[in-house]
């Protein structure tokens, strides 16, 4: 399943010649956060939605998170640089570490950022370290929920929060490709009362819950298309115009929703 996974997000070469494509457009090497957004903000409504989530979850100066599934680390940077956050983000995709790294890098946060290659199911890290445990679209892609959830519960320290932001399942069937998947065989959708119930069941309260899908329906409509900057084209190659249309289509025809959630690991 992991692999399937990787293999899915990452190619080696597609992420070697997306890095040679931003440095070949940022020759003096001064590339920015918010010009990375379109390609390092991996998720429906880009970085308006992770400072939304860093709002709604209350992140504060200087706290330690840990970023569970950070692609290629756009929303840990965005932590960084906008919080002065410690951000240390993991991910399946070792390649997707690799250019995190280097992005983290060129944007000058190698001190407060780091990624390193590891599963959202075995968390290696010691109980109670993190002030939050975030993670934006990536629980479609776990079976295995409860683990997931009760990972992130085990490293977050007492009155931590967890700030989500993923894919739920609508009335329908999701169509494919999608972003996140090729097929159902690595798709794993909840509806959003399964979502609480698992989150509750392992021990969490939930402090907030906002249904955005009306947000990026809205989002999907106005986005440009084609492919003419970065964009998550360089990274998923030739067939991503077809999951994004499919992803679009999910939403707006309502198989697909979109959900913001904060849980919180009560103090004992
Ligand atoms: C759609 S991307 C989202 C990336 C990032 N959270 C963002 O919003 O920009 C999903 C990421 O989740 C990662 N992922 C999926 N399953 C994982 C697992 N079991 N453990 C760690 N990372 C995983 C993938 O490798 C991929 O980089």
């Amino acid at each position: 399943m992991n692999q399937e996974v990787e293999r899915h997000y990452a190619m080696p070469s597609r992420v070697g010649a997306a890095l040679a494509r931003l440095d070949a457009m940022n020759p003096a090497g001064a590339l920015e956060i918010a010009n990375l957004a379109p390609l390092d903000q991996f998720h429906a409504g880009g970085l308006a939605v992770t400072r939304q989530l860093a709002t709604l979850a209350g992140i504060a100066v200087g706290q330690r998170v840990l970023d569970v599934g950070s692609g290629i680390g756009g929303p840990a940077r965005f932590l960084a640089g906008a919080y002065g956050c410690s951000v240390t983000g993991i991910d399946l995709a070792a390649d997707y570490c690799w250019l995190a790294e280097a992005l983290t890098a060129r944007v000058g946060l190698e001190g407060k950022v780091t990624f390193r290659s590891a599963d959202a199911l075995d968390l290696p890290f010691a109980d109670d370290t993190f002030d939050a445990v975030w993670t934006q679209h990536v629980a479609m892609n776990i079976a295995d929920r409860p683990r997931f959830y009760r990972e992130m519960h085990r490293v977050l320290r007492p009155g931590g929060v967890v700030p989500l932001y993923d894919a739920v399942a609508g009335n329908g069937a999701p169509l494919f490709p999608m972003p996140w998947a090729r097929d159902s065989s690595t798709s794993f959708l909840l509806s959003p009362v399964a979502f609480r119930t698992v989150l509750e069941r392992v021990g969490f309260t939930v402090i907030a819950w906002c249904d955005i899908t009306e947000d990026a329906k809205r989002w999907f409509a106005s986005r440009p298309r084609g492919a003419a900057g970065p964009g998550f084209h360089l990274l998923m190659g030739s067939e991503f115009p077809a999951m994004a249309a499919d992803f679009a289509r999910s939403v707006l025809e309502g198989r697909v929703g979109l959900l913001m959630a904060v849980a919180r690991k009560d103090l004992t």
